[in-house]
């Protein structure tokens, strides 16, 4: 039977061995004996600072689906149904659209620094409630509580960053070629914004749409992922909290491709942001066309990871973890081919598989885990086929290679060698915690290698060769580039792919003229 999680005080319902009761007259000491002590303390906390919301926010109230469906929210980490959130469609969509459309006037007529006044009260209540956020991306997306914590730290500085960069959306002067001319350039918000987030960072992914969005004075109607809808509805609570008026930030969730369509067909909505799988993303921009938005996509993947002979070997190994195993694999710039030269493959492959042992995969409310769980049954599948298809084509499973002893969603970090490029695990994204090393003789080699993929996200090089690393920095088609290190993602600087990885940049002062329009403006009979 599945455990119950007690739900917030001020949603309708809780799901109670799969009836529907309401929770003002649930004791909620009866339901915290069903449920594990720690889980226990966390939602009590969440629910005891408003945090625990479990309902979509349209025009700035909270609200069902129409059709009163639900859909149920897991713990990856133990299968557990934490709460239900309602499965929303193409209906509510539309009513939020139209809060968003209804609230741009007013918020895209503040002055930026009011705008700015309001980000930066969202992004301090963020950080006054970090611990309550990190517990609840821990509790429904499954990572590590200090990396929940880190990813608070990490989405919140997008909306720090973004409050300081509403004040600095300057326009331009144009030296006009006639002299009874005035030429300038005014930069304006889009409008509603559509912003489709994923599970892998159920903060960082919104806040990274939202900070800009909202700093230029757009509107927005947030998708966050079914399986991570929580840490979304906690954020928009805080939105709520900080003066940001109803309206502005939206939450609906539920049907993605009513939900999609409704934003894709929609002439109120100017912008689709999206993060997620390349597939999605095309069919995202294909729908776009229909009414010509504006499109960011930030889409798969398939960073190379390449240590060159002349490499420090502890930097390389610490690097290659960090950007191999962050999030078990789970991240869209995660190193998805360790590419290695042969002087020193076999020594990176020993003081590698060390490392990679120590890993201590978990609950991730455990204390030491480093390793959560996948975020569901068809992520693990996924990682085992590509293991599967690997060994079956005459890869070496050197470390791990199955389902961790802890069963359920839990994988074990894995090594593979003997990767030829025709394996699924060197031409795909496995989104996973499998390593897969490939040798090289040269740097060219190496270049080919890495670039002989239709992803163009992230790459990482490790060598000790300024000249090389400047070299091979400008020969990898990647948007992102790593040298010497393996954790590159930051509020200030521009996250985006070449090729099919994406169009469009995040973060930085590149991701908000993403959210504005350019509008010149030619001033005649000036000389009167
Ligand atoms: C992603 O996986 O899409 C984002 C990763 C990051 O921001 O570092």
């Amino acid at each position: 039977m599945a455990r119950v999680f007690p739900m917030p005080l001020r949603s309708c319902k809780l799901l109670l061995h799969g009836s529907h009761v309401s929770s003002m007259r649930r004791p909620f000491a009866i339901l915290c004996r069903q449920i594990n002590m720690e889980v226990e303390s966390v939602v009590a906390r969440l629910n005891a600072c408003g945090l625990l919301r479990s309902q979509g926010l349209i025009g700035g109230k909270w609200a069902e689906a129409y059709d009163g469906k639900t859909i149920k929210v897991h713990n990856p980490a133990s299968g557990e149904i934490i709460t239900e959130v309602p499965c929303m469609g193409a209906r509510e969509t539309n009513d939020a659209i139209v809060s968003a459309y209804d609230a741009f006037s007013s918020w895209s007529k503040l002055t930026a620094v009011d705008r700015s006044k309001c980000l930066r009260k969202w992004y301090d209540l963020m950080i006054a409630h970090k611990n309550e956020l990190g517990q609840l991306i821990t509790l429904e997306q499954g990572k590590p509580l200090k990396e929940a914590l880190g990813e608070v730290a990490y989405g919140a500085g997008f909306i720090e960053f973004f409050a300081e960069e509403a004040k600095r959306v300057y326009g331009d002067i144009i030296p006009a070629t006639l002299s009874d001319r005035r030429l300038f350039v005014l930069k304006q918000p889009v409008g509603v914004v559509g912003a489709i987030a994923p599970w892998n960072f159920p903060l960082a992914m919104i806040t990274r749409k939202a900070g800009p969005a909202l700093a230029s004075g757009c509107t927005v109607v947030i998708k966050p992922s079914e399986f991570t809808p929580l840490t979304a509805l906690a954020a928009a609570e805080l939105s709520l909290q900080a003066g940001i008026p109803p309206g502005v930030v939206n939450v609906i969730m539920g049907n993605a491709p009513e939900i999609g369509d409704a934003l894709l067909n929609s002439t109120k909505v100017r912008k689709i942001t999206f993060t997620g799988s390349t597939a999605v993303g095309k069919k995202l921009m294909a729908g776009a066309a229909g009414t010509v938005k504006k499109v960011s996509l930030e889409l798969g993947g398939n960073a190379p990871c390449i240590i060159f002979d002349d490499a420090d070997l502890d930097v390389a190994v610490r690097g290659t973890l960090a950007a191999k195993f962050r999030n078990s694999g789970q991240t869209c710039v995660c190193a998805n081919r360790v590419i290695v030269q042969e002087g020193v493959y076999e020594k990176f492959a020993v003081a590698f598989a060390n490392a990679v042992q120590k890993l201590q995969v978990g609950d991730g409310f455990s204390e030491g885990v480093t390793q959560g769980p996948l975020i569901n049954e068809a992520a693990l599948l996924k990682v085992e086929s590509f293991v599967q298809d690997a060994i079956s084509k005459g890869a070496k499973v050197v470390l791990g290679g199955k389902r961790h002893s802890l069963g359920k969603t839990f994988y074990e970090p894995t090594i593979v060698t003997n990767v030829r490029s025709e394996m699924l695990i060197s031409r795909e994204e496995v989104f996973g915690p499998v390593a897969p090393l490939i040798p090289f003789k040269t740097e060219a080699e190496a270049i080919f290698i890495a670039n002989d993929t239709n992803a163009g996200l992230a790459a990482y090089i490790f060598t000790s060769n300024i000249q090389r690393s400047w070299r091979v920095s400008e020969a990898l088609e990647y948007g992102i580039v790593g040298v010497n290190e393996g954790l590159v993602s930051t509020e200030v600087a521009p996250f985006g792919g070449f090729k099919q990885s994406g169009l469009g940049r995040e973060g930085s002062k590149y991701g908000m003229d993403e959210y504005l329009e350019m509008k010149y403006v030619c001033m005649g009979d000036m000389n009167n």
